[in-house]
């Protein structure tokens, strides 16, 4: 069975294949960064108008990769939420639209289920029942995951996601939007020790995170070296440095105790922070020592994609949690929706 995925949850339209029996068979993506980087974020307006200039050349493209046509789909898939409304409303109405032409039944996907079942894009596939640390943009959650659609929320961040801590420092430090991959290769030639930033709720019982105060102490930081003079490059690098090592160690310290206290041995990590190297070193180490092991998706489909939204579908007809001769062409977008409620 083949399955068409779409997802425009926010800055990037995504497309693509999957069959239940084969996998990913082809994938698009447009990233609209250099759009947005001019306003330093998403300008939400722009991304709607631009998901609907990109979705159907990014479809044909990906029918023409997999070599099929639109008569080979059988199921439509699409992001139904969270994200940018008028975002979704994109990717939304054309698969319902293009589903509903073809008679085809249509699976509305919650965006975190994609990236929570990302890692199974790769060779090595994780099995149940695992830890997944969700680290996006907008997101970042610890959860438990014992089958698809089994998801228990373990711990979240209180305010700002991680991604979101390193847009925001990487803004402060003058880095171009979105922040985190530039602020990880400023940090290269960096000294993490010089600044000691604070790591908030590290050591709380419980497993939530907060990123919030982060930025507020890079901001004072850079204000208290520019009084001292001319900010340099190097100080630059030490404070994106230390920002980065202050995430890593909270992300790492919480995930690392929410697999002691489960008692599980598979640790998986997904969403756009999952491609900082830092981290994915920090949980292979942490993880080898606890005698489990850490998957992560490959690293093309970290960041937002139509292959994780197709692959979730189809787990969810392998699973027969899917009415697939169920005709229902008015699902709604959801730009707020907790992961738990699936
Ligand atoms: O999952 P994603 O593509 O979008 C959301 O759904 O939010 O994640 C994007 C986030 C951004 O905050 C970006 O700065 C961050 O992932 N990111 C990174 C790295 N690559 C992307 N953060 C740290 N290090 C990276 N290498
Ligand atoms: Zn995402």
């Amino acid at each position: 069975m083949n399955i068409l995925g779409f997802e425009s949850s926010c800055d990037e339209t995504g497309v693509a294949i999957v069959n239940t029996e084969q996998g990913l068979l082809a994938h698009a993506v447009h990233s609209q960064i250099d759009m947005h980087k001019a306003y330093g974020g998403v300008v939400p307006e722009l991304a709607s108008r631009d998901h609907i200039r990109r979705v159907l050349p990014l479809t044909y493209d990906v029918l023409k990769n997999a070599s099929l046509t639109i008569e080979d789909i059988d199921a439509v898939a699409f992001t139904a939420g969270p994200g940018l409304s008028g975002a979704l409303l994109v990717t939304a109405s054309v698969a319902q639209a293009f589903a509903w032409s073809h008679d085809l039944p249509t699976i509305p996907i919650h965006h975190l289920e994609g990236h929570l079942l990302s890692p199974m894009l790769s060779p090595e596939v994780p099995e149940f029942p695992f830890v997944a640390l969700l680290v996006s943009g907008g997101h970042t959650q610890l959860m438990r995951v014992d089958a698809v659609g089994q998801y228990e929320l373990l711990g979240e961040t209180l305010d700002d996601a991680a991604g979101e801590a390193f847009d925001k420092s990487a803004k402060l430090m003058g880095l171009p939007y979105p922040g985190g991959p530039h602020l990880a290769k400023l940090a290269q030639g960096g000294d993490p020790n010089r600044f000691q930033l604070p790591r908030p709720l590290k050591h709380s019982p419980n497993l939530d995170f907060s990123f919030s105060g982060l930025k507020t102490a890079v901001l004072t930081t850079l204000r208290k070296l520019e009084k001292e003079g001319e900010v340099s490059a190097q100080d630059y690098s030490d404070l994106a440095a230390a920002t980065e090592t202050a995430i890593v160690d909270v992300l790492g310290y919480k995930s690392i105790k929410a697999m002691k206290q489960s008692g599980l041995k598979r640790l998986v990590v997904a969403g756009g922070v999952g491609a900082n190297i830092h981290l994915r070193s920090f949980l292979e180490k942490q993880m080898a020592k606890l005698g489990g092991e850490v998957f992560f998706p490959p690293l093309a489909l970290c960041t937002d994609n139509g292959a994780m939204i197709a692959h979730a579908a189809s787990e969810r007809v392998k699973a027969g949690l899917v009415d697939l001769t169920e005709r229902n062409y008015s699902t709604r977008i959801r730009t707020r929706w907790d992961l738990a409620e699936i």
